[in-house]
């Protein structure tokens, strides 16, 4: 069968590789204990719920959404930025609900790109990004994450004619793979180098609900980012509900505009049920998230100390539910990861793929019951 030359360019989806993976090694009878993908195994808040077992009895919810989001979901993502950031975002212009954050980074290319246009993406980096500028015929431009510069990008290392060319830049921080958050004073240096260069920022901050140490910060608290960036976040990584597709962007309104003019074309907006619920979720879970973060950091702290004495080496997280840890010398991170897998059962992702740069580091997801931890480092500790 024929398909588009552009789909022959995608590398295999990265989760959906390692889902293959454990299928396979399941097929010879043997446990897999899975700590790939980030997927949270901790229930929702129950008054989360219960909010959205209410939401299921209203009639008019079961025809469609509106396309940019309800009113009172917009606005309830309004007031979580003033709260939580300081941030004074216009709910009518500022703010546009969307199916999950990958479902806005994967549609963002094709409302601003022309066939040949320059984005640059971080690598490592979260596998989307450059599927979807590659889907919607941009050229990627990756721009590397070294451990030395904490896993930020070098925006004066970028050389002077890539800025001139280049249309847009996705990153995250806090940052997936590496568990690294970004500072105020690079978001300004990022805002700033930005507006020069007249770069549009895609900013992803799914993650921002999960800095284990100190504060979440927006892109949207620098001044002027406006001017030049939207940035995603995420109901789903916070409250536990990866699977309802729940997210939203905020930001700059024309770029809000043009990815709305797109995505009418695609979909119709998140389930009203659903978006009923989120505002429940923002305005009466407040503290959910800490309890989430104090769970992770506990996790993170038991895995960190009871695998380092085993010779496996951390790189020092702040934030995410993620650890970054590194390959032994000498050794691929494919190869090294399929070896850990065979021998002991536990699945953890090789960095190669989020990047080239990302060779020489596996990333461990945190989000798997403690029990099941224990089981991994005991096996880890027996087999490796
Ligand atoms: C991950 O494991 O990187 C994420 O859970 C994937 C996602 O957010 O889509």
């Amino acid at each position: 069968m024929k398909t588009t030359r552009k789909l022959s360019l995608l590398p295999p989806y990265l989760f959906a590789e390692l889902e293959r993976a454990k299928a396979e090694v399941m097929k010879q009878g043997k446990e897999v204990i899975d700590l790939g993908v980030g997927d949270p195994d901790l229930p929702p808040p129950s008054g989360l719920l219960e909010a959205l077992k209410k939401a299921l009895e209203n009639p008019e919810y079961h025809c469609y959404p509106p396309y940019n989001g309800t009113a009172e979901f917009r606005r309830a993502v309004a007031d979580y930025y003033r709260e939580t950031f300081g941030v004074k975002l216009d709910p009518e212009k500022e703010i546009l609900g969307l199916i999950g954050s990958k479902e806005g980074i994967a549609h963002l290319p094709f409302a601003l790109l022309d066939e040949g246009d320059l984005v640059l993406v971080t690598d490592p980096g979260y596998p989307p990004y450059s599927s979807s500028v590659i889907m919607a015929g941009g050229k990627l431009q990756p721009v590397a994450l070294k451990e030395e510069n904490r896993f930020l990008p070098d925006l004066q290392a970028i050389p002077e004619e890539i800025c001139q060319k280049a249309a847009l830049f996705f990153l995250n921080y806090p940052n997936n793979p590496t568990g690294q958050a970004a500072d105020l004073e690079f978001l300004t240096e990022l805002v700033g180098w930005a507006k020069k260069h007249d770069i549009i920022l895609a900013y992803d901050n799914a993650y921002a609900d999960i800095v284990l140490e100190g504060k979440p910060l927006s892109i949207l608290q620098v001044e002027g980012a406006k001017e030049i960036a939207i940035e995603f976040m995420s109901l789903s990584k916070p409250f536990n509900i990866t699977g309802w597709r729940l997210a939203f962007a905020a930001g700059n309104p024309e770029i809000l505009e043009a990815l709305l003019k797109f995505k009418k074309i695609v979909d119709s907006g998140a389930f009203c049920a659903l978006q009923e619920a989120g505002v429940y979720a923002l305005t009466r879970e407040k503290s959910f998230p800490e309890q989430m973060r104090e769970i992770y950091r506990k996790r993170k702290a038991i895995l960190v100390e009871d695998l380092t004495p085993l010779g496996w080496e951390f790189y020092p997280t702040n934030a995410t539910f993620y650890l970054w840890g590194k390959v032994p010398r000498g050794r691929k991170s494919f190869e090294y990861c399929r070896e850990v897998l065979l021998k002991t059962g536990v699945l953890i992702t090789p960095g190669i793929g989020f990047g080239a740069e990302g060779e020489g580091y596996f990333r461990i997801s945190l989000t798997c019951p403690d029990k099941d931890l224990q089981k991994a480092v005991a096996k880890i500790k027996e087999n490796m």
